[in-house]
């Protein structure tokens, strides 16, 4: 019997696709699963952007696996506004570096069923995929993998030409059962989404893998605000001059974050756990409830199904920089604990300095989550920037919430 490829159909593959998703595992058997339960949408992971596909495996009439993809417009570099006012020269002092755009795709969610491994279904699933982008004028195609999942890893690199491109950190932070203290001289403002974006576009739309459509972003019901922090006598809330003015004169040190809700997407289960590591964590939860002012910080309840927030378009600037981004964490803590979740996720490039500001549990966490790339068609890019996938990594990556 052949495998046959085929776009995913939600009258007649749900339970399939469930069944798969099930029994496979990613990474490697040897310690904790984490299992994702997608909530009966087998979607739900793609469908908030702006272009997407789902494929399924067919053998017989049983689903053996699947896979996901989208497209979307993001920066890859950026090059220097070569006018200035009237048409004259900008020198390179004065020239405003501008974002260069180009059609990005993204590869996620690959499964095949461990009983029909190593029989070229994951591979016949990426191609597919590939040819869909292709077919959509994407010009790169990424994906983002452990680094220690080497069966993702082989695949991707020896079998379809992917190269190791960037090592982001995953940074997981526990919700504790007591509230967070922030600290009392830094003041947290919500900001509205039209100034959000215009704050983000202004500030960080040269900062690689930021989405062109950050408003949809923004604006999506799962975006649940932006916060800005500053120094708790530089401005009151009511006194926000709106966000060209404020990047004009700033106070001495800010920053912005982004929460977004996975928690009503997909869910995430820790397996495999001992029932004395269970009765630890739940020993401390107790202890952390019965005397919250002690702040201990307790273990969560990982080992059913829990949700998190993510953080995303972390920035900000000044000296006191990381002391804001703390703050800013520490409100996103007690907001993931008052909608009831289990963590506080972000993902960050290895390089990011603001990232000492965000507190996160090591053995959570991913040092390097593995992005791997690959150039799929030569005629699209700007020619001052060239081939994407030969740049060196920045200081910052714009990490999209659509795609966690
Ligand atoms: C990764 C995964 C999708 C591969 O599916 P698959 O159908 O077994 O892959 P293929 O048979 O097409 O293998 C193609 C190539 O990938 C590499 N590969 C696949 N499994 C491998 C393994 N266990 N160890 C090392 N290399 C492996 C090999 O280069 C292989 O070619 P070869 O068989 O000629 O040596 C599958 O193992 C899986 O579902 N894993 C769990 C979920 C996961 O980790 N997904 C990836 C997240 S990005």
């Amino acid at each position: 019997m052949e495998v046959v490829v085929r776009v995913f159909n939600p009258n007649k593959d749900r339970e399939g696709v469930e069944a798969v998703e099930r029994i496979c595992e990613v990474g490697p058997r040897d310690k904790l699963s984490l299992f994702t339960d997608l909530r009966g949408d087998p979607v739900c992971r793609i469908r908030h952007s702006p272009t997407f596909l789902m494929l399924v495996a067919e053998l017989g009439n049983e689903i053996v696996g699947m896979t996901r993809g989208c497209i979307k417009t993001v920066t890859c570099g950026k090059k220097a506004h070569k006018h200035g006012k009237n048409n004259q020269a900008a020198d390179s002092t004065t020239a405003k570096p501008m974002p260069v755009y180009t059609k990005l795709a993204y590869i996620l969610g690959l499964r095949v069923s461990p009983l029909y491994r190593r029989m070229g279904i994951g591979l016949k699933l990426v191609w597919a995929m590939e040819e869909w982008f292709r077919e959509n004028g994407a010009e790169y195609s990424y994906i983002a993998t452990e680094n220690d999942n080497f069966a993702s890893i082989n695949l991707f690199t020896d079998k379809c030409g992917y190269s190791k491109f960037r090592t982001p950190s995953i940074l997981v932070n526990p919700v504790y059962e007591h509230r967070v203290k922030t600290s009392s001289k830094v003041r947290i403002i919500k900001l509205d989404q039209r100034d959000a974006e215009s704050l983000y576009r202004l500030k960080f739309s040269t900062t690689e893998f930021f989405p062109r459509d950050i408003d949809s972003v923004l604006n999506n019901n799962l975006s649940l605000g932006t916060f800005l922090a500053v120094p708790k006598d530089s401005y009151r809330p009511d006194m926000w001059p709106g966000p060209t003015q404020f990047l004009a004169s700033p106070p001495h040190s800010w920053a912005v974050l982004s929460v977004w809700n996975c928690k009503d997407v997909f869910t995430l289960e820790v397996r495999g756990a001992s029932r004395v590591k269970r009765v630890l964590a739940k020993t401390t939860r107790v202890v952390d409830r019965a005397l919250p002012w002690l702040r201990l910080p307790s273990i969560p309840n990982f080992f059913r199904p829990f949700g998190f927030h993510f953080m995303y378009g972390l920035g900000g600037e000044g000296p006191e920089a990381v002391k804001m981004v703390r703050a800013l964490c520490g409100f996103a803590h007690n907001l993931a604990k008052e909608k009831g979740c289990g963590a506080v996720v972000t993902e960050v490039s290895s390089r990011e300095p603001l990232r000492l500001g965000v507190p996160h549990w090591k053995m959570l966490s991913c040092e390097e989550d593995l992005w791997c790339i690959k150039r799929l068609g030569e005629d699209y890019s700007d020619g001052s920037v060239g081939d994407w996938t030969k740049s060196p990594p920045e200081f910052s990556i714009f990490v999209d919430p659509r795609e966690v």
